[in-house]
């Protein structure tokens, strides 16, 4: 219903009146006004003259279904968008439908993130309304050991998809950490539920510094706000994310995962870097060179050698 109104309100340039609406919408005058009510708690500001009728003048920027909808035009990835003011993690939530059977392409946005985690066991830092929280589950038909492209992939579109909202420039460390002159912006977690031979469902996670300031992010993050000096829409970096995502994911699905591979070379800020890798091997150091087909990272080791890093973190030195 209130998305009927919305659309209403939004596709008349001046006033649309109570009684439009009630005639529209088969309801009550009354019905009408607390519906609008309804939309004023969540953010928008709607005016109402008696005898003109209600006129919206300005949306709230959250990641509500109605606001990141408009001008979506996505087949798949966002057909079904969940909104929550508040959650532990976006994850859990997209998790819980997943399993009873949500169409892939479900997308699960919050406002704020009680416990927003990241790769690793880290936690993501999620304050209210300063970024972009979103799940978003896929269905794809490949085996577990394949997942990993999903993730390179889903790097490679937020990427784009920030750079072109944005313009800040960000590129990609491997795996999927965009950065911003060396700090990071937008993190990604990829998890799954599979047979052993099967993925059930994957949810990709995506998380991205808009509005934060200083005192809002960790000492190595950075936001948008940050490195633009102005407020950038996070409803605008949603939907362009979600439209990104939806052609890279065709595509890949259509001619396969080179074609990401080659674009996420383009972006990555790790190949051709000097790297430091982790391991029971102890700290070693080399050159990152490529990709192997799987999405793991080959590094030429100063020893001559060179290994895959399928798992982790690299360091950049
Ligand atoms: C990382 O860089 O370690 C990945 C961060 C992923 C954060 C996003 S925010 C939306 C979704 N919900 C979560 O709890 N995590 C992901």
């Amino acid at each position: 219903m209130q998305k009927k109104i919305l659309e209403a309100l939004k596709a008349g340039s001046g006033y649309v009146s109570g009684e439009q609406l009630s005639a529209l919408l088969k309801i009550s005058r009354s019905a009408v006004w607390k519906h609008i009510d309804q939309l004023r708690e969540q953010g928008y500001d709607i005016l109402a003259v008696p005898h003109l009728g209600y006129q919206l003048k300005s949306s709230p920027d959250k990641l509500l279904p109605g606001e990141v909808r408009e001008g979506l035009k996505t087949r798949i990835i966002g057909r079904e968008i969940v909104y929550r003011e508040s959650v532990m993690s976006t994850m859990d939530e997209a998790f819980a439908l997943a399993v009873n059977g949500a169409a892939e392409g479900t997308v699960v946005c919050a406002d704020v993130q009680g416990r927003g985690r990241g790769r690793m066991g880290r936690v993501w830092s999620s304050p209210q309304g300063k970024g972009v929280y979103l799940s978003v589950i896929l269905r794809p038909q490949m085996p577990p050991s394949q997942v990993a492209r999903l993730t390179l992939l889903s790097a490679v579109a937020a990427c784009e998809a920030v750079n072109r909202v944005s313009g800040v420039g960000a590129g990609i460390k491997w795996p999927n950490d965009l950065l911003v002159r060396g700090r990071k912006l937008a993190g990604i977690l990829t998890e799954l539920n599979a047979e052993f031979d099967r993925v059930r469902f994957v949810v990709i996670g995506i998380g991205i510094n808009v509005h934060g300031g200083r005192g809002h992010l960790p000492a190595v993050a950075t936001s948008l706000k940050q490195e633009l000096k102005r407020d950038v829409s996070r409803v605008e970096v949603a939907r362009e994310v979600l439209r990104s995502l939806e052609q890279w994911y065709t595509r890949a699905l259509k001619s396969g995962f080179p074609v990401v591979f080659e674009r996420w070379k383009e972006l990555s800020v790790t190949i051709g870097r000097r790297v430091s890798l982790r391991g029971p091997e102890g700290i070693r150091e080399g050159e990152a060179v490529g990709l192997d087909e799987d999405g793991g990272l080959l590094v030429r080791l100063d020893s001559g050698e060179t290994v895959k890093k399928i798992s982790g973190d690299v360091v950049l030195i």
